[in-house]
């Protein structure tokens, strides 16, 4: 499974990224404004820092919704660093312009996903990785997880290649159930992969082998 952080702040991606176990980062226009990044030019030079720092695949969203603005937006980020993932929104003008970049060997993030049909058109167009958003269909009393299990049927059944990316995951469980589940890829806060971490037992356990250790010196 593919641990990517979702965030736009260089601290927590290079925290994530020296813990050894990140795949990748995804953004959206909203974790760059949390971070005060604004302005075309700025949301760039942005985008370079975060492939500076990380080994992975970094996500890069068009802003365009049109099909013309999403490829021309969409070229000049796929150009901008070999690690750069276009991310283009599960409508019309983006399952189309899903197709081109596929065809084009330019790599995809199709987002905005909430439905296992979106899922599949998503597939059928070739995306590189697809996102269904778990946290925000939890918040509308939907099963999100189920979401990821009906995808990853539906993949199964035609071996389709593209990646199921958990996105809005909130917590620590969300990342164990898209594990059970298959989920190939999960992105989540710094919060929720170092939730991963905690147990008292190992730190009760930690802290007896020390307290042993320290009488014989
Ligand atoms: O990965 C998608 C994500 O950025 C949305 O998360 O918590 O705003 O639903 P959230």
């Amino acid at each position: 499974m593919k641990f990517f952080i979702d965030t736009a702040n260089l601290e927590q991606i290079k925290e994530a990224q020296e813990l050894g176990i990140l795949d990748g980062v995804t953004t959206n226009p909203s974790l760059m404004a949390k971070e005060g990044i604004t302005g075309a030019e700025n949301i760039l030079k942005h985008y370079l820092n975060i492939c500076n720092l990380v080994d992975g695949d970094v996500s890069a969203e068009v802003i365009a919704t049109d099909y013309e603005g999403m490829i021309k937006q969409g070229e000049e980020l796929a150009a901008l660093h070999p690690k750069i993932v276009v991310k283009i929104p599960m409508i019309a003008d983006g399952v189309k312009a899903c197709k081109y970049f596929s065809d084009k060997e330019i790599r995809t993030n199709v987002t905005l996903v909430f439905s296992a049909g979106q899922a599949l058109l998503a597939a059928k167009a070739g995306a590189t990785y697809m996102s269904p958003f778990i946290g925000r269909l939890d918040d509308i009393s939907t099963d999100g997880l189920g979401l990821i299990a009906d995808i990853r049927h539906i993949y199964d059944n035609y071996g389709f290649e593209t990646q199921i990316l958990a996105a809005s995951v909130r917590h620590t469980m969300h990342i164990m159930d898209c594990a059970k589940i298959g989920a190939d890829v999960m992105t989540g806060p710094l919060s929720a992969i170092k939730g991963l971490l905690k147990h008292p037992l190992t730190d009760s356990g930690l802290a007896q082998f020390l307290a042993d250790y320290a009488k014989g010196n």
